[in-house]
């Protein structure tokens, strides 16, 4: 056999093991594929074919600093500089899809051509409050990221998301988009957030969030089937209440220390 044709024969029977090896580790045995960019990226992030928008990032710092995150213990101080370090993680795997294209570049030594970002500047939209801890930690990996606002909260009887704030930059149609918020729970704020940001011309648009229940994922995706959601977790359910359970509580009173 040539020697290229031996080398790529040894990378395929490499990928294999590394798939067989995570399949075998997922905690969703039988559900679990790998779609074709973790082939490709071996990348440790989860999807099922129940939820086919949803992308969990399951590496082990992620793993390991959402377990603090969740612990109620933890103070408020340590909370938020946790928020902000899986924002940062999650956001870069949320960033391998962006597309690049050809840049020249003088190097010390000659001109040659490079990769570089295409289109306009990434912009980032929290949803208030609790998406503001996850500014900072995106921004890290994008500083000349644009950062929008969108104000919701959810109504403590309905569920039901109440909007009072938006504002993103005028060219949103030609800008891809990263809203963040910690917790998907029900899907109501998420879905109404992205419906406003449509409404102002957005189309690429993804998701962050830390926590997610499978009914706000089925949520979103039923109004935005386009959205991609990343996550560290997808959760067992909601309580009564419309929190997440396990979960990790109000996102927005561990953050900011309202509870
Ligand atoms: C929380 C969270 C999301 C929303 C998720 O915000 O930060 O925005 O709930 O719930 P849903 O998926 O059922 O809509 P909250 O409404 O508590 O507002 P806050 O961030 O101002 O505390
Ligand atoms: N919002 C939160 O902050 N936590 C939940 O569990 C659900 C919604």
């Amino acid at each position: 056999m040539p020697s290229a044709a031996a080398s790529l024969v040894e990378q395929v029977r490499q990928r294999v093991l590394v798939i067989t090896r995570m399949a075998s580790e997922s905690q969703h045995h039988g559900l679990v594929f790998f779609h074709s960019r973790e082939v490709t990226s071996f990348r440790r992030m989860d999807t099922t074919p129940a939820f086919a928008t949803l992308r969990i990032v399951s590496h082990p710092l992620v793993q390991h600093k959402l377990t603090l995150l969740r612990d109620r213990s933890t103070p408020t101080k340590i909370f938020k500089e946790l928020v902000d370090e899986i924002a940062t993680l999650i956001a870069y795997e949320a960033t391998s899809e962006l597309t690049l294209e050809p840049a020249p570049v003088d190097t010390p030594l000659e001109r040659t051509t490079g990769r570089r970002v295409s289109g306009k500047k990434l912009t980032l939209v929290p949803i208030l409050r609790a998406g503001l801890g996850m500014v900072e930690g995106v921004a890290r990996l994008v500083p000349a990221a644009r950062v929008g606002h969108i104000g919701l909260y959810r109504d403590h009887d309905t569920l039901e998301p109440v909007d009072y704030y938006f504002k993103v930059p005028g060219d949103a149609a030609e800008r891809d988009f990263f809203l963040l918020d910690p917790m998907l729970a029900t899907g109501g704020s998420a879905a109404a957030a992205v419906a406003s940001l449509k409404r102002a011309g957005a189309s690429r648009i993804r998701f962050l969030c830390l926590v997610a229940a499978p009914a706000g994922v089925r949520r979103l995706a039923e109004a935005h089937p386009d959205v991609v959601v990343y996550c560290a977790a997808l959760d067992r359910e909601l309580n009564e209440q419309g929190y997440i359970l396990p979960g990790l509580g109000d996102a927005g009173d561990r953050l900011f220390g309202t509870r």
